[in-house]
């Protein structure tokens, strides 16, 4: 048996592979390119340990307009919560392990999806991906990362997309990942994600952020870890996208960010500092919070374009998992 292509990062696709994705997912959005229904008959069974509206409506939807189904599995509502640990003795509330139900999962289904983010308390838990890691371990399809602990890969693919359209050439422009209050400690797999498929597109990526709140160089494959620059002037100055975001300081670990950030926020001042940059977000946003609402609702936000091109960009990612490109 050969093993399944799984798809856990986008450090997992060599350049030409991503471009393939992407230059079919404009043909897709375009209408360059009619797919038909290239996946009749296929099934996509999509495992959510937590909250999702984009990630859950557009798999769904791109599944149905290729012809395939995709099936909805929420944790916790109606499905069994999984214990992922080996060896476990399982006398607590968690009544099947990942060993068995994903295991059965890639007998009914030809792909599985799995959301699930980090617990935020501990973090060298959080980093095993605890997760994703025992669908990697377990199945016998293909398994698609719809986020987990360490990353976004899927989001990172529509925000390749976007950046594409509105930049062209992304070679050598600048992408900043804007850190901002929040007033809890989100996990990083969106910043890590938007920062190494940037790097991968060959941009220069800076991270601008409080001490403390600093991107972990070693989560990111050689040669493609951000900058840090801690001040704005230097950081937005050249930027042709900023992306607004907040995560989790290091230390405490799962501590929210302290309250004394709360000027962190992206705002029309931080917008004019750059070189006419594109303002993304991945959505959900905290509304003048994270961001304010002029910069959301402002010529430079791109971030329903971003939210739309999950659908094409994974239906190019399906195509291309599936084994029908
Ligand atoms: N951006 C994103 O993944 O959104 P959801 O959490 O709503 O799926």
């Amino acid at each position: 048996m050969t093993a399944p292509r799984h798809f856990y990062t986008t450090a997992d696709l060599p350049r030409e592979a991503l471009d393939a994705i992407l230059d079919r997912a404009r043909r897709l959005k375009s209408d360059e390119e009619d797919p038909g229904h290239p996946l009749a008959g296929r099934s996509l069974a999509m495992v959510f340990f937590n909250s999702s509206l984009r990630t859950r409506v557009s798999f769904e939807l791109a599944m149905v307009q290729l012809g395939g189904h995709a099936v909805d599995l929420t944790v916790g509502a109606g499905v069994w919560d999984l214990e992922v640990r080996d060896g476990a003795v399982m006398d607590g509330d968690k009544a099947e392990h990942a060993r068995d139900a994903v295991r059965v999962l890639s007998r009914y289904a030809d792909a599985l999806g799995v959301r699930s983010f980090p617990r935020m308390r501990d973090a060298a838990e959080d980093a095993a991906d605890p997760v994703l890691a025992a669908f990697l371990r377990h199945a016998t399809v293909p398994v698609i990362n719809l986020e987990s602990c360490l990353w976004h890969p899927c989001q990172a693919l529509a925000d390749a997309l976007t950046i594409r359209e509105r930049l062209g050439e992304a070679r050598g422009r600048r992408l900043v990942v804007a850190w901002a209050w929040h007033p809890k400690a989100l996990p990083r797999a969106v910043p890590q994600s938007a920062a190494l498929v940037a790097a991968q597109l060959g941009m220069e990526v800076v991270v601008h952020c409080p001490p403390g709140y600093e991107l972990d160089p070693a989560v990111f494959p050689p040669g493609l870890a951000p900058l840090h620059e801690p001040d704005p002037g230097r950081a937005f100055r050249r930027a042709s996208v900023v992306y607004a975001k907040s995560w989790g300081p290091a230390s405490p670990y799962g501590s929210p960010p302290d309250p004394g950030l709360r000027p962190w926020i992206v705002d029309q001042g931080r917008m004019d500092r750059t070189a006419g940059a594109i303002l993304m977000h991945c959505l959900p946003v905290r509304r003048n919070v994270v961001a304010t609402d002029g910069v959301l609702d402002g010529p430079a936000s791109v971030i329903y374009d971003q939210a739309e091109n999950r659908l094409h960009a994974q239906k190019a990612l399906l195509l291309e998992v599936l084994g029908t490109s």
